[in-house]
């Protein structure tokens, strides 16, 4: 796929292509183990409780300390700059990218919490407000989900303790449901305006996840430089 010259439309490059132009981009990344093992150290009751700001109908919502928005950023910050250089891409037809000679890039975090969910208790469909980007990643699931998710599996409609992303109206060649089973270790980021939910589950224990809100700056070069000389 490509551009015109001009930079504003669609112009095949091969004999035979498959064209996604429209609708949210998402990321996934897996964690490394020696974040995960952290952030379930850090992870403590103490932390300021975020419920009130949450619509989640789960046991403990937990904010992130600035350590844990800082652990959290030298794990993902580069994927997240990655994310974005595929995004521009994609919407651009290529025509974009992300450039380091004009730009710096910079990610900043709004809020970041911790997600304890238990056995019957769910998170009703919702969007994230105050920042462009929102991410889920998981940190513990309950012993034997397994179990439950097997018998779970066998229903034509599987959704126990699964995520669920949602967005536009269904129509032909389109897709607007997105269900993701939660495994210790996957991260995903997406749009803050995506709605989503989380199903309950019935296996008794937790299944612990964190939430981060964050923008991605793009901030030119030299802007400072040029006031100067004015
Ligand atoms: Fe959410």
């Amino acid at each position: 796929m490509g551009l015109h010259e001009n930079g504003k439309f669609y112009v095949p490059v091969k004999d035979e292509e498959y064209i996604a132009p429209f609708g949210p981009v998402m990321g996934y990344r897996k964690l490394s183990s020696e974040f995960i093992k952290k952030m379930n150290t850090l992870m403590k009751t103490e932390l300021e409780d975020f419920s009130d700001n949450l619509v989640g109908k789960v046991k403990h919502e937990l904010k992130f300390s600035k350590d844990i928005e800082n652990l959290w950023l030298r794990e993902v910050s580069q994927f997240i700059g990655r994310f974005h250089s595929y995004s521009e891409h994609r919407n651009s037809f290529g025509a974009r990218s992300l450039d380091t000679n004009k730009y710096d890039y910079g990610i900043k975090v709004v809020s970041g919490w911790f997600v304890r969910q238990f056995e019957n208790e769910y998170n009703p469909l919702h969007i994230h407000t105050g920042a462009a980007m929102s991410c889920v990643g998981y940190l513990g699931l309950p012993d034997g989900i397994e179990k439950e998710w097997e018998e779970d599996y066998k229903d034509h409609h599987p959704a126990n303790g699964h995520i669920q992303f949602a967005h536009g109206t269904t129509s032909g060649y389109n897709n607007t449901n997105f269900m993701v089973k939660p495994q210790v270790g996957d991260f995903y980021i997406f749009p803050s305006e995506l709605f989503h939910c989380v199903y309950p589950f019935k296996t008794k224990g937790e299944r612990r996840s964190f939430s981060v809100n964050f923008s991605f700056l793009e901030i030119p070069k030299n802007k400072d430089k040029k006031n100067v000389d004015k």
